[in-house]
């Protein structure tokens, strides 16, 4: 296979003095890439500054790429996109993967643990895409990472800040897939799992050693390639495997016989069972189709025409 380059795109990874983002950025411009290494340099907590985005530059610059480093906060997402259009003209790939953590039990946590890191995680992907987005609109042409983590998709102790920004992520990209879809904007989410410092007291030391962040970077280089198929898919990833995550509903049962009949506390746990009952599970990709399939299962809009005209209503709404 033809070796898949990046000439003449410019991409904006976040906090990329280290990790994951390291790698990413380190690979992007092995490929040709032009790449703002963006890092506030602050602490696993977000606390501090500091410019450790230059070794990462300076990297890069060794082996004959192109790089500039940019030191603010995600929080400031305009920055960033500035140093890109300032030093490059253009950006193409932006990968959201600054982040922090403030893990506490859920009793314990500060509205302050809980703001930071909906700032860092949540508001600064909002902040950096949206100064990118009207570039990506005019340009029809844009590919987006946003990063989010297993504690969001499926929950972890002591990090109910941390998942609910990260699942935040999921919605985002979901809906910007969408907005991007007909400008050749793709917007995608990758769960990695990885040795960085972010993890090291958390993974047993021997996993820690085999979780090198290299084996995720092709991961994420391809989904932000323009040859990548895919808008609104969220990639699991670790130790060289790769996989799809996707939020699934049950087929349901209605709750009454007749649409004329009440729905009672009574009904409603008599089918209980039924209606969580997970093997038939179904995915959707719009939220067109789960309405459809929703008014379709109940038997007063057997009646086709009656579909076709919900159908209809939503496609022009979305
Ligand atoms: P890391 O701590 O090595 O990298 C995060 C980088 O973001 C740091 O260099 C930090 O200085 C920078 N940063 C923090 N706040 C910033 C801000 N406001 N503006 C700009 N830069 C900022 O950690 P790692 O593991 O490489 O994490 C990368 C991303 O992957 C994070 O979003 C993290 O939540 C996510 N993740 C990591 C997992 C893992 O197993 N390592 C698991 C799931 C998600």
């Amino acid at each position: 296979m033809d070796q898949l380059r990046f000439d003449g795109r410019v991409a904006v990874v976040t906090g990329a003095g280290g990790g994951l983002g390291k790698e990413y950025a380190l690979l992007l411009a092995s490929r040709g890439a032009k790449v703002v290494v963006n890092d506030l340099g602050g602490a696993r907590d977000g606390l501090g500054k500091s410019n450790f985005a230059d070794a990462v530059v300076k990297e890069i610059k060794d082996k004959g790429g192109v790089a500039v480093a940019d030191y603010n906060s995600v929080v400031e997402g305009e920055k960033l996109i500035k140093t890109a259009l300032d030093n490059f003209g253009r950006i193409d790939i932006l990968i959201n993967n600054a982040g922090i953590l403030r893990d506490k039990s859920f009793q314990k946590m500060s509205e302050q643990d809980w703001d930071l890191i909906h700032a860092v995680h949540l508001k600064g992907a909002f902040k950096t895409t949206q100064a990118a987005w009207e570039t990506f609109k005019k340009q029809k042409y844009g590919r987006v990472i946003m990063t989010s983590s297993n504690a969001g998709l499926i929950g972890n102790f002591g990090q109910a800040n941390y998942s609910a920004a990260k699942m935040g992520l999921v919605g985002l990209a979901n809906t910007l897939a969408i907005e991007g879809a007909k400008y050749d904007i793709k917007v995608n989410t990758i769960v990695p799992t990885a040795a960085s410092r972010l993890t090291e007291d958390i993974l047993p030391p021997e996993m820690f050693q085999a979780m090198k962040p290299e084996l995720i970077a092709p991961v994420v280089a391809y989904m932000v390639h323009e040859s990548f198929p895919d808008t609104g898919v969220i990639i699991d990833s670790t130790l060289g495997f790769a996989s799809k995550a996707h939020l699934v509903r049950s087929s349901g049962a209605p709750l009454r016989k007749k649409h004329t009949d009440p729905v009672t506390i009574e009904s409603v746990k008599e089918k209980w069972a039924e209606a969580v009952n997970m093997e038939k599970a179904k995915h959707f990709d719009k939220m067109a189709d789960v309405t459809i399939d929703l008014v379709s299962s109940l038997q007063e809009f057997e009646d086709r025409s009656k579909l076709d005209s919900v159908r209809e209503s939503y496609w022009k709404t979305y």
